[in-house]
C-alpha cells in the first residue's frame, strides 16, 4: 500500500470519474451503483485498504456495498467517524484515527479515514462513504475534493 502524490492522485480521480460517470448512467438502483462505485474506487486507488457504504436506515448506519476486509454491520448517529460524518453532514478527513475520539476499529490495520456524506436529490443523507488506509495521513484535500464532486452527483434523481 502506498499513497500516490498529488499529481498521480488527481489523474487516478479524473480516471474513476469518468468510469463511474459512465456507469451510473441510466442504472436507477441505488445499491448498483455503490457497488460499482466502490468496485471502481477500490481498483483504482494504492491508498485504499477498506472502501465502502454505511447506508441509513431505521436510525443507525447498516453496511452497504464495500471491498476490503470484515466491516462492522452497524453504527450508531454520532458514533465514530461514519456516524459524526452522519450527525454533521461535513466530511471527515482523519489522519490518525487513533487520535480520533470514539473511532470504531473494525481492522486494526486502518490508521487513517475519510468519510464524505451521500445525499439524495432533496438533500437528505441517505449513507456515508468510507475510506479507511493502512498509511497513516493517507487522504488530503484532494481526496475530499474528488469524493464530493463524485457524490454532488451520483445519479440520484
Ligand atoms: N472506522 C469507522 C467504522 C467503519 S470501518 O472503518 C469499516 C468509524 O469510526 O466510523
Amino acid at each position: 500500500m502506498r499513497i500516490p502524490g498529488s499529481e498521480e492522485k488527481q489523474g487516478l480521480y479524473a480516471d474513476a470519474e469518468l468510469k463511474i460517470r459512465g456507469l451510473i448512467a441510466g442504472e436507477p438502483d441505488r445499491i448498483a451503483r455503490m457497488a460499482g462505485i466502490v468496485a471502481v474506487l477500490h481498483g483504482l486507488m494504492p491508498h485504499y485498504f477498506w472502501t465502502g457504504f454505511y447506508r441509513v436506515s431505521g436510525g443507525s448506519l447498516v453496511i452497504g456495498p464495500y471491498q476490503g476486509t470484515q466491516g462492522c454491520a452497524r453504527i450508531g448517529w454520532g458514533r465514530g467517524v461514519c456516524g459524526t460524518a452522519w450527525a454533521t453532514g461535513q466530511s471527515q478527513v482523519v489522519p490518525d484515527v487513533h487520535a480520533f475520539p470514539g473511532h470504531i476499529a473494525c481492522d486494526s490495520r486502518s490508521e487513517s479515514e475519510i468519510v464524505v456524506p451521500v445525499r439524495d436529490a432533496r438533500g437528505a443523507i441517505v449513507a456515508v462513504f468510507d475510506v479507511d488506509s493502512e498509511c497513516p495521513a493517507a487522504f488530503d484535500e484532494v481526496d475530499r475534493g474528488a469524493l464530493e464532486r463524485i457524490f454532488r452527483d451520483w445519479g440520484e434523481c
